[in-house]
C-alpha cells in the first residue's frame, strides 16, 4: 500500500497539486429496509485532487447525501473502493472510520451545530479536545482559526450574538482547526440569507485560493457555480454529459 506520509512534500516545498485526495471507484450503496432494497449509488467513479474546489449538485433524492456520507467516512459503501488521501477506507470498522474522519475531514453542515452556551473560541477549540492538545494550545489554535475566517474580534461572543453568516464562519473555523485534508460542506448556505450566503462563499473562495481542498454539496446553482468543477449526480450515478468545468475563471496552478 502506498504510504501517504512518505509522499508528502517536504516542508516549504510546493504541494503536489495533482495528488488525488479522493479516489472513488465503482462505488455502490444499497439501502435495505425489510425486503425492500434501494440502490442509491449505482457505480460512481470520482477523483478529486488536492486543492480542488468541487461542487456536487443534483436534484433531491439523486444520492448527494449518500455520496457525501461515503466521502466523509460517515457510512461505508456496499461495494467499490474509496481511497482518501492515500488510505483505503472501504474496509475500516466504525472506530477506524471515526479516527480517519477526525484526522482528515472538516465538516460544515446546513445547521451550524454550534453549542449556544460556549463562546466562538470554545466552540472552535472543541475538536482539539479529542486530540489531547493542551488547553493553552487549543485556545491559541482556535483564536488563529477564527482570525483566518475574519472573526478575530469575536472570540468571546456566543453564537446567539452573531449573524447567521458569522455563525457559519465559526463552524468553518471549527472544521479547519484540526488542519484537515479537506473541507466537506453539505448545503452550507441552505440556512442563510443572501448576504450571509455571499459572506460564506467569499470565505470558501479565500480558502480555495490558499490551497484548501473543498467539496461542497448543494442544490443551489448560484452556490455550485462558485466552484472550479461541478459534478452532477442523477439517480445514483454521475451524469457525465453535464460534468462541467467552471468557465467563470481559470485558476493558474
Ligand atoms: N437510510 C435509507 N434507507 C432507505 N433509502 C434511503 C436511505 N437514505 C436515502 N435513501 C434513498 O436513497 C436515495 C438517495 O437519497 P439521498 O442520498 O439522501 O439523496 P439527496 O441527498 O440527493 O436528496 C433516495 O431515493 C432516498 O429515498
Ligand atoms: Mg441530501
Amino acid at each position: 500500500m502506498r504510504d501517504a506520509l512518505m509522499e508528502r512534500p517536504a516542508a516549504g516545498a510546493e504541494p503536489h497539486r495533482d495528488d488525488p485526495v479522493i479516489e472513488l471507484s465503482g462505488a455502490r450503496k444499497t439501502y435495505r429496509s425489510g425486503d425492500i432494497e434501494f440502490e442509491a449509488l449505482r457505480g460512481v467513479d470520482l477523483s478529486i485532487t488536492e486543492g480542488e474546489y468541487v461542487a456536487i449538485m443534483g436534484p433531491s433524492g439523486s444520492g448527494k447525501s449518500t455520496l457525501m456520507n461515503a466521502l466523509g467516512c460517515l457510512d461505508t459503501l456496499t461495494s467499490g473502493s474509496y481511497r482518501l488521501d492515500g488510505e483505503d477506507v472501504e474496509d475500516l470498522d466504525d472506530d477506524q472510520l471515526a479516527e480517519i474522519r477526525n484526522r482528515k475531514i472538516g465538516f460544515v453542515f446546513q445547521q451550524f451545530h454550534l453549542l449556544p452556551e460556549l463562546t466562538a473560541r470554545q466552540n472552535v477549540a472543541l475538536p482539539l479536545m479529542y486530540g489531547r492538545v493542551p488547553l493553552q494550545e487549543r485556545q491559541e489554535r482556535a483564536a488563529a482559526a477564527l482570525e483566518k475566517v475574519g472573526l478575530g474580534d469575536r472570540l468571546d461572543n456566543r453564537p446567539g450574538e452573531l449573524s447567521g453568516g458569522q455563525q457559519q464562519r465559526v463552524a468553518v473555523a471549527r472544521a479547519l482547526v484540526t488542519e484537515p485534508t479537506m473541507l466537506l460542506a453539505d448545503e452550507p448556505t441552505g440556512n442563510l440569507d443572501t448576504v450571509s450566503t455571499a459572506d460564506v462563499l467569499a470565505l470558501f473562495d479565500e480558502l480555495h485560493a490558499t490551497g484548501r481542498t473543498i467539496v461542497l454539496i448543494t442544490h443551489e446553482h448560484e452556490v455550485g457555480r462558485r466552484a472550479q468543477r461541478i459534478i452532477r449526480v442523477r439517480d445514483g450515478v454521475i451524469d457525465t454529459d453535464t460534468v462541467s468545468t467552471d468557465t467563470r475563471e481559470v485558476r493558474v496552478r
